[in-house]
């Protein structure tokens, strides 16, 4: 969480989506350009990266570890590369504040370094399960301490040899994946990874346009370890998950008309456009290309009436961050949407089941939360009141985009965390028509 969690947003009914813009860089891939450019041999320059704190965290943790990193200026990052073996110990814990990404991650990268490092985070990253890590990391011979609960901050022991070994994944996380990957690139035979459902594969492209072989056979993922990383120029385009806000928010507001430009629509992270558009959104990709790896479009979005529907459990881990702007889009959606099937939401930032189920009651939406879901009643005036975000960048964002439908203003508290993955989103979403301002509390 930010050191000072004073912001709030007040945001007023009355606003509209109208034009174009652009959201910010990729979270997801900002954080793996800091990690791969680190440890390949050569320069890596890396543009539109995310200027977040999430990714800072990453970025100054290579700083900590010895790497010169220029930037970030403009989303334009520049990394020389230290190799494979290059890292350097770092002179005191690695501070990774909100982000799970940088703390999973580096968790597999760290355990198979030469030195010991410790992997501190924030509030919030501070209760958050860190087992479904650590447990395969001590399989393939790591040494890897948590708290007794199986949280933060993690103790990685270096010195010890890696092997490579075959993991299936009870749940479906891309950061499980990646950390086991990564921790993989350093250990003596193969490591395999197994999906329960497929996840966002930013990792596994990434390596490859490091030139490191990855093998994929259906669910099953695979590198060799002892290769090394070739240097390579990123072109990071805008993340989906920040556009997935204005497609909920255009979605509901009758008269919007929205282009969304350069979005990452990778189909390991297209599921809100899936769930959407099967809710009777009008949403059309144009313009359609590739860069760097990564499947990219022009979005437009117009209002349509949404109507309430069963959310396939298969397109839940390709919207897992969309879902509380999904539950937004739910309230809005004429008749009854269930979701089920999504229990990884309970440890995001918050528990996002719970905190968007409180929130929409204040608002007078009827929504019954679940084990592993929620069920929505939609369709009805949503009022105005005082809704809390409980430090999570996504809840605040999802509920500003309420606003486009509500009877009077909701203000929202909490709001500092939308810094994590959106700087800009107060100014950019007044940009292009919402009512909204941040007021320091
Ligand atoms: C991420 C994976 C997802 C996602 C997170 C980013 C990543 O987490 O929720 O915001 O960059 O690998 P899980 O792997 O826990 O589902």
């Amino acid at each position: 969480m930010s050191a000072n969690n004073n912001v709030n947003f007040s945001v007023a009914p009355g606003g509209t989506l109208q034009g174009s813009l652009r959201v910010p860089g990729d979270k997801s891939i900002s954080h793996r350009s800091i990690m791969l450019g680190s440890l390949a041999d050569g320069v890596t320059e890396v543009s539109g990266f995310l200027q977040g704190e999430d990714n800072l965290a990453t970025l100054n943790a290579f700083r900590a570890m010895g790497v010169s990193i220029d930037g970030p200026d403009d989303g334009k990052v520049i990394i020389q590369g230290v190799g494979m073996d290059g890292l350097k110990a770092p002179a005191a814990p690695l501070e990774l504040g909100n982000s799970g990404t940088s703390m999973r991650l580096l968790s597999g990268l760290l355990s198979a370094q030469a030195f010991d490092s410790v992997l501190t985070g924030d509030a919030s990253l501070s209760t958050r399960p860190m087992r479904r890590v650590t447990e395969p990391l001590m399989q393939m011979g790591a040494e890897v301490e948590t708290t007794v609960a199986g949280t933060p901050p993690l103790k990685c022991h270096g010195g010890r040899a890696l092997k490579g070994f075959d993991y299936a994944m009870p749940v479906a996380s891309a950061q499980v994946k990646s950390c086991l990957l990564l921790a993989g690139l350093y250990a003596i035979g193969k490591t395999c990874v197994i999906e329960p459902a497929p996840t966002r594969d930013h990792t596994e492209r990434m390596l490859q346009g490091f030139g490191y072989p990855v093998e994929v056979d259906g669910n099953r993922i695979c590198v060799e370890g002892g290769g090394s990383l070739t240097a390579t120029n990123i072109d990071i385009p805008a993340d989906i998950s920040s556009a997935a806000f204005f497609l909920v928010g255009a979605s509901i507001c009758p008269g919007a008309d929205l282009l969304l430009e350069h979005v990452g629509i990778n189909p390991t992270r297209d599921g809100v456009i899936s769930i959407l558009k099967l809710m009777g959104a009008d949403i059309q990709l144009l313009n359609s290309r590739q860069i760097g790896g990564e499947p990219v479009a022009d979005i437009r979005v117009r209002y349509a009436p949404l109507k309430g529907i069963i959310i396939p459990e298969a397109q839940v881990p390709l919207a897992i961050d969309e879902f509380p702007a999904l539950f937004i889009a739910a309230a809005c959606a004429e008749g009854e949407t269930t979701l089920s099937g999504a229990r990884e939401l309970r440890v995001k930032e918050s528990d996002r089941i719970q905190v968007m189920a409180d929130g929409l009651q204040t608002l007078g939406v009827n929504a019954l939360p679940t084990e592993e879901g929620m069920v929505i009643q939609g369709g009805k005036k949503i009022a105005g009141g005082r809704v809390r975000s409980h430090g999570d960048h996504r809840i605040a964002m999802s509920f500003a985009m309420a606003s486009l439908r509500a009877s009077a203003p909701i203000e929202i508290e909490g709001c500092a965390n939308v810094n994590t993955s959106f700087p800009d989103f107060v100014a950019l979403a007044a940009g292009v028509g919402l009512n909204i301002k941040q007021v320091s509390t």
